[in-house]
């Protein structure tokens, strides 16, 4: 989501005449999009502003200004508090407030240093400027759109209820409005992103209420659209007709991102996650019965409060009844004002440690095994760019994958069937098969 809102931001910018640089010493304004998910995201920040700060100094001195914005999940949980440790800062702007920059940059001026972290009253997407077909263009041929924000789970390790908010879900016609615009440009995925994005509860124009599923089958109704996909769901809001969906909706690619955080049911009580392992895995079931290539992809956090080897080997066994393509996994860190940070029984960093390497070592045996089953499979495949090679085409297949054939950098944008011949650390080789393939 940090990626949707960096290009609305510069969509939005784009139309006070700025552009964007690769080089920060170019910059006459830099903008931190930051996480505060875990503590190692949100420390980052600080390290980054220190280096950001000299490179300031120096345009100062040769005359040239550079203004410094904090954007972002940090800007929201800390506010304030980010313009005394760092005073180099002149804005800091939550993920509710971006689209008033243009007027905050006005402010920001003669040393006046601003923060803007209210959750606004007025709708964020509709004050921001549609991106022009050449900025679409120039993001390529998958794009995201935001369909829901902010989380009322409340998982006990979590700050996205306090950083996002409350859930909101954008009205059905905004998100085939946004959707249109980016076909219309040469879109072809779309993936529709939220926090919570299966518990997305949108109007229609009549003031009833579509579901995710609903919302899918009518995007895919949509000519122009190739690929659909969705992220990041919760096991509870994982409704049959969402999964029904994976086999009615042709479009609606094979690959789940489900986060199940940990196998054991003590754990996932204390996580407050409101689901056993036997639910995650019952959904799995219903989704392979719909789709039976259908991969899956997880979030998992070792080192929980409280979390002993008995709960630790849960995971690895539900991870071993499952097989993932692919996965995140991260060590428990704790937040500030979440439920988790206050308890006392927080694991040692070295146990941490351990749990994370052999989870890893086993999911990432299961990634590759995934890879090396497509190999001698005949699959479709989006091109998205050009290859690392000179003659060769880029593109993801319908799980996600990274492909690469030989082929004509005109197929960018289009869907060719290939055959995937071989499997490498981190993506598939392939040969087009020469034929056009329609979803
Ligand atoms: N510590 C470690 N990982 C976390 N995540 C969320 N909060 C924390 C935390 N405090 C992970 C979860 C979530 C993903 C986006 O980040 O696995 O699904
Ligand atoms: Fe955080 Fe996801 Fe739980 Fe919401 S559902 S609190 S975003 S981990």
């Amino acid at each position: 989501m940090n990626v949707y809102d960096a290009t609305r931001m510069a969509d939005l910018l784009g139309r006070e005449g700025y552009a964007e640089t690769a080089n920060e010493e170019d910059a006459d304004l830099v903008i931190l999009n930051t996480c505060h998910i875990r503590e190692k995201a949100a420390e980052k920040i600080y390290s980054e502003l220190g280096k950001l700060a000299l490179t300031k100094r120096e345009r100062d001195a040769q005359g040239r200004e550079m203004k410094i914005v904090v954007a972002g999940c940090v800007a929201q949980a800390e506010g304030e508090e980010v313009l005394k440790r760092q005073r180099a800062v002149d804005l800091v702007v939550g993920p509710q407030s971006y689209h008033r920059l243009p007027d905050l940059l006005r402010q920001a001026k003669d040393g006046r240093r601003l923060t803007d972290t209210e959750f606004a009253v007025e709708d964020k997407f509709h004050a921001l400027p549609d991106p022009s077909r050449a900025q679409i263009r120039a993001r390529g041929v998958s794009a995201f759109v935001t369909v829901q924000e902010g989380c009322d789970k409340f998982c006990s390790f979590c700050v996205v209820p306090y950083t996002r908010g409350a859930e909101v879900s954008r009205p059905v016609a905004d998100i085939v409005a946004e959707t249109r615009r980016l076909i219309d440009a040469g879109v072809r995925e779309i993936t529709l992103i939220g926090q919570n994005v299966n518990a997305y509860r949108g109007a229609d124009d009549k003031g009833r209420e579509w579901g995710l599923a609903r919302l899918l089958s009518h995007l895919a109704d949509m000519d122009g659209v190739e690929r659909l996909r969705y992220t990041t769901s919760h096991p509870v809001d994982m409704a049959q007709d969402l999964i029904d969906a994976h086999e009615s909706i042709g479009k609606l690619m094979p690959y789940v991102h489900l986060p199940v955080q940990s196998g054991s049911d003590r754990i996932l009580k204390a996580m407050n996650r409101r689901h056993t392992g036997a639910d995650y895995l019952d959904i799995i079931t219903r989704l392979r019965k719909a789709r039976p290539d259908v991969a899956m992809s997880s979030d998992f956090i070792v080192g929980f409060p409280g979390e002993t080897d008995a709960d630790f080997e849960e995971t690895m066994a539900l991870v071993r009844k499952v097989g993932f393509a692919s996965s995140f996994s991260f060590k428990y860190s704790p937040r500030p004002g979440t439920p988790g940070a206050e308890r006392d029984d927080q694991i040692d960093e070295e146990a941490k440690r351990e749990r994370l390497a052999a989870l890893q070592a086993l999911l990432e045996e299961q990634r590759q095994a995934f890879n090396a089953a497509t190999v001698g499979r005949e699959i479709d495949v989006l091109f998205e760019k050009p290859g690392r090679h000179e003659g060769q085409i880029a593109g993801k297949s319908p799980y996600m994958q990274a492909v690469h054939v030989e082929g004509d950098p005109e197929m960018i944008g289009s869907v060719a069937r290939v055959a995937i011949v071989a499997a490498g650390s981190n993506s598939l080789a392939g040969r087009l098969l020469g034929e056009e393939a329609k979803a």
